[in-house]
């Protein structure tokens, strides 16, 4: 047997060194770990380099045009396995030839898409991939002037995470397999054209605009954003691009942002991705922000006039570190990304804003938390930080569980070594693994090997088994507490014992200390103590969407009249998902509330993105089977 095995071991190395593939391999090949979620067979052959020669066609909802994948040899192999979804493959030629090649596109399978098989052999260096997207490219959100501020051109933006940018480039869509890209974008003449690289800062009179990636990324974080868009500079390293009705009040919001670069570089090592640039796009942009590496994604609600929601911006910037420099290797390990992320906003956003604010945040995030907590009572197993997502929509795993509870495991190893123990490991961590997709089992491996090694038992107080592998919150979770938020408690208590809102004195109440007033207030309110609320401080007109979403969901469940049309207005206009999903969960909870959301929904729904419809249409299907 063993001889065999020799032998079959000695053919096979020597077949390698005979081809001359023998090349250095990352982590994720080193590790042997698959990821469910796509057909990709990047331990046989991986793509190092994605160029991308696209046509932008507003017209038609389409992007047309070239991907071409220069490839790796590792192991022999006849076929290389792509990722696509809802893409028209026109046609594939291979090198330098101009003859057409017969591939392979599977079926389509629920939550990956079409495996895209393309013949190869150990010499082929590149594959041509002419292809066009179609209506089913779900990471392309196109918009009609009427949805953007300026209403006069029409926007176009990509969300490729979690697993979506096989939708519109064809692509080892895995985020353990990185490479480096580069692009010619056509556009029509008076847009611009940006990407997750170096970016133009004004238009050019061609409309072709040349980008280039140069650092290796995983596919989730290639994006593209086309429209009506300038620039200002926040900073030497920093700026906000936005439409031209936003931008000035943008680079206002966002004017801290070299500082924060600087603060976050103070702690955990160079930033390593030249500018550290923010687009302010349309309301319907899903999330708050993304973190698109050079150019973050943000939400247009986080421009507000005081700087009160500017911690989204740092978290995105903190993923620099934890996410696009060093990557969870399968979307089952997304804690890595925004756990650490979590933990490290709130260190930067420490240094800005002080103790206070960076504990109060700390406690919004912990009651969030909860709320999660008991929504997932009948569903254990998504409460892990390492996940099983196998069969399951990535999109579903990605829950407060992997931010807050990573968050708090990370606190509890801070808490235990000490702050500067554990800053001078996290740099290290982030040095040694920069540009690689690791695995949860991998950093735990780098954890008990560089941090909890020692004799002072630290290992047995953090218990990583628990906190890792099994369900909610361990015995040994640290102590989350705010004493800004103590007296906010308090006035809570006054309130519900009968004083008046006027006599809270809460006029001059911090964002956050009006999240958590509102997050300890019950749910339902009676209409008096509703209107005695509304009238003293205005949350109905309030401009701050955050506070806002939390008064509108107060307002269904108390049934306050005054709230209905701002609801729908808000609903209409906002594409949010952290926004929007409560509200249509708390107006679906009652036959009349369900009424009203599929009315608004109906209105809404060409404004939202098809991640959004996608949640949307889960919540609002599922309560109409229930009744
Ligand atoms: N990377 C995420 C957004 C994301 C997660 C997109 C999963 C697709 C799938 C981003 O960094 C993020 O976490 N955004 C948060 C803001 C943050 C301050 C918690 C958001 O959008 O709310
Ligand atoms: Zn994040």
């Amino acid at each position: 047997m063993k001889v065999i095995f020799r032998l079959i071991l000695l053919t096979f190395t020597l077949g390698i060194f005979a081809c001359g593939q023998e090349k250095k391999i990352d982590t994720y090949v080193e590790q042997e770990v698959n990821d469910s979620h796509s057909f990709s067979n990047p331990r046989q052959i991986s793509v190092s380099h994605v160029h991308l020669n696209l046509k932008v066609d507003f017209d038609n909802t389409k992007l047309e045009g070239t991907a071409t994948l220069t490839l790796q040899h590792y192991k022999p192999a006849d076929t290389l396995w792509l990722d696509t979804k809802g893409l028209d493959i026109n046609f594939v030629t291979i090198d330098n030839q101009t003859e057409k090649i017969n591939f392979f596109l599977g079926n389509e399978v629920i939550f990956k898409g079409k495996p895209l098989g393309i013949p190869v052999t150990a010499t082929t260096k590149r594959v041509n991939i002419n292809y066009k997207t179609t209506e089913n490219s779900v990471a392309l959100q196109w918009l009609n002037p009427a949805q953007t501020a300026g209403k006069d051109f029409p926007f176009l933006f990509t969300q490729s995470e979690a697993n979506l940018a096989r939708s519109w480039v064809p692509c080892q869509d895995n985020p353990g397999v990185r490479f480096t890209y580069s692009a010619d974008i056509t556009v029509p003449k008076n847009m611009l054209a940006l990407m997750s690289a170096e970016n133009p800062q004004k238009k050019n009179e061609t409309g072709i605009y040349h980008f280039e990636m140069k650092e290796k990324i995983p596919a989730y974080l290639m994006a593209l954003a086309v429209g009506n868009i300038e620039f200002l500079a926040t900073g030497e390293r920093t700026g906000v691009y936005s439409e031209p009705a936003m931008v000035h009040k943008a680079v206002v919001e966002f004017s801290e942002m070299d500082e924060m670069v600087k603060a976050a570089e103070a702690l955990y090592g160079p930033y390593r991705w030249g500018r550290f640039d923010v687009i302010v796009l349309p309301p319907s942009f899903p999330f708050g922000g993304m973190e698109n590496p050079k150019l973050t994604f943000l939400t247009p609600t986080l421009v507000v006039g005081d700087k009160s929601l500017t911690a989204v911006v740092a978290h995105e910037l903190a993923h620099s570190w934890s996410g696009n420099l060093v990557t969870n290797a399968t979307w089952n390990d997304f804690w890595l990304n925004e756990g650490f992320t979590v933990y490290i906003e709130r260190r930067i956003v420490e240094r800005l804003r002080g103790k206070d604010f960076a504990d109060m945040q700390a406690v919004l995030g912990m009651q969030d938390l909860k709320e999660t907590l008991e929504d997932l009572k009948k569903e254990p197993d998504q409460t892990k930080l390492k996940l099983n997502l196998e069969n399951l929509d990535p999109d579903e795993g990605m829950t407060d569980v992997a931010y807050e509870k990573g968050y708090l495991f990370l606190r509890l190893i801070e808490e235990t070594v000490g702050r500067q123990k554990f800053d001078q490991f996290l740099t290290n961590y982030f040095n040694e693994n920069a540009f690689k997709s690791i695995t949860t089992e991998t950093f735990i491996h780098y954890l008990e090997i560089n941090l909890l090694n020692d004799e002072l038992g630290f290992k047995g107080k953090v218990n990583i088994d628990e906190w890792v592998y099994r369900a909610g919150i361990p015995a040994n979770c640290p102590k989350i507490n705010s004493d800004k938020f103590k007296t906010i408690e308090s006035k809570v208590s006054m309130f519900m014992n009968g004083s008046k809102a006027v006599e809270l004195n809460l006029q001059h109440a911090s964002t956050n200390e009006w999240l958590h007033f509102l997050d300890m207030l019950p749910l339902k309110l009676n209409t008096a103590q509703m209107i005695d609320l509304d009238s003293a401080y205005q949350f109905t007109e309030s401009g701050n969407a955050e506070i806002l979403c939390k008064w509108l969901r107060k307002g269904i469940a108390s049934n306050y009249a005054k709230t209905n049309e701002p609801l729908a207005y808000f609903l209409i206009h906002t594409g949010r998902r952290k926004f929007v999903k409560p509200l249509f969960v708390e107006l679906a909870k009652t036959p009349e509330g369900l009424e009203k959301a599929k009315l608004i929904y109906a209105i809404a729904k060409p404004n939202y993105h098809s991640l959004l419809i996608n949640t949307l249409d889960q919540i609002l299907e599922k309560q109409v089977v229930k009744m």
